[in-house]
């Protein structure tokens, strides 16, 4: 007897993954917010050639492989059709890069986020948005050889994600303040995650970490009680940007030029260059991220601005074709 086919639903699709902010000053590799844009986008479609193919890069300046082993949203995607026992299955993948390589805006994890989720879209969604963490995770860890879900999480969920624990993929979301605006400034410059790493202390003094804990629990509290002035007084980091900050040209003028334009906050997003300020309402964002894109454009330094309120939805479908 021949087996029934049940057509696919979905022909193809494509999705769009955002930026995200990591670390948000006091949460090193455990806090991260997504952002309405820039972001990647994945298109996938049903093939009859087995496997995972990626037939088309744009917008990687030739940087990245077709090797979908090598590649961040091909790992992402292949290893979660291992996990369904599914390697075999027909999946042509194209990648449009729509932001800069080592931006700390979360580039690989938006590629590798969009890679899993795409294909999971296009087989009918056997697993949810947290499901698809620990796939996502290994795609971006296939780029800087760390493993921090950071950029990952928020990029797949939206919002503010904190990370109890990287290992256990312990994550909560965080309720976001209505008002709550972002002033993310990207300086042309590359900072690769795995250097902005490197130099960063392995042991800590017992007063930073206290102090870092402080300003981490105060801005989860300023966030869940909409209280701007916690916020404001959490946004410290004492342990990656004193280090990280050299690596920024002008990063004390910009963060000054911030502070004084009326951001609640200001520090190094992810691994860097971009920078970021959390800011009350959309005037003051863009008062704020004028002000430090005028430091970096007196350096000359090109750059580009990104305003933007908290992502609520993370990752998602942009278009689809659907079988008729
Ligand atoms: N938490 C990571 C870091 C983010 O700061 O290295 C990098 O994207």
């Amino acid at each position: 007897m021949r087996p029934v086919m049940i057509p696919e639903p979905i022909l193809e699709t494509r999705v769009f993954a955002p930026a995200t902010v990591a670390n948000v000053a006091c949460g090193y590799d455990v806090l991260g917010f997504a952002i309405d844009s820039p972001g990647d986008e994945v298109v996938v479609r049903h093939s009859n050639k087995p496997g995972l193919r990626i037939t088309t890069i744009t917008g990687d300046h030739g940087k990245l492989p077709k090797d979908p082993e090598k590649n961040t949203a091909g790992v992402a995607a292949l290893d979660f059709l291992r996990h369904l026992g599914m390697l075999d299955r027909g999946i042509e993948m194209e990648i449009h890069k729509k932001m800069p390589f080592g931006s700390g805006l979360g580039s690989s994890a938006a590629s590798s986020v969009a890679g899993v989720y795409a294909v999971n879209r296009l087989i009918g969604e056997p697993l949810t948005k947290k499901q698809l963490l620990p796939f996502a995770m290994a795609g971006e860890a296939s780029a800087d050889g760390a493993w921090h879900a950071d950029n990952v999480a928020p990029c797949l969920l939206g919002g503010i994600v904190f990370i109890r624990s990287n290992e256990e993929l312990d994550i909560a979301q965080i309720p976001v303040p209505k008002n709550l605006w972002a002033a993310v400034v990207h300086p042309d410059i590359e900072i690769l995650t795995k250097v902005a790493r490197e130099i960063l202390p392995q042991d800590i003094p017992l007063a930073n970490a206290t102090q870092q804990i402080g300003n981490l629990g105060g801005l989860l509290c300023g966030l869940i009680q909409e209280d701007y002035g916690l916020i404001s007084r959490s946004i410290h980091d004492v342990i990656a940007e004193p280090r990280r900050q050299k690596l920024i040209p002008e990063f004390y003028k910009a963060k000054r030029a911030a502070l004084s334009a009326g951001a609640l906050g200001f520090s190094i997003s992810g691994a860097g260059p971009s920078v970021f300020a959390l800011c009350e309402g959309e005037q003051s964002a863009r008062k704020v991220g004028d002000a430090i894109a005028k430091v970096f454009a007196d350096v000359p330094l090109s750059h580009q601005i990104h305003v933007s309120q908290i992502n609520p939805r993370g990752v998602h479908v942009i278009d689809e074709k659907i079988n008729a």
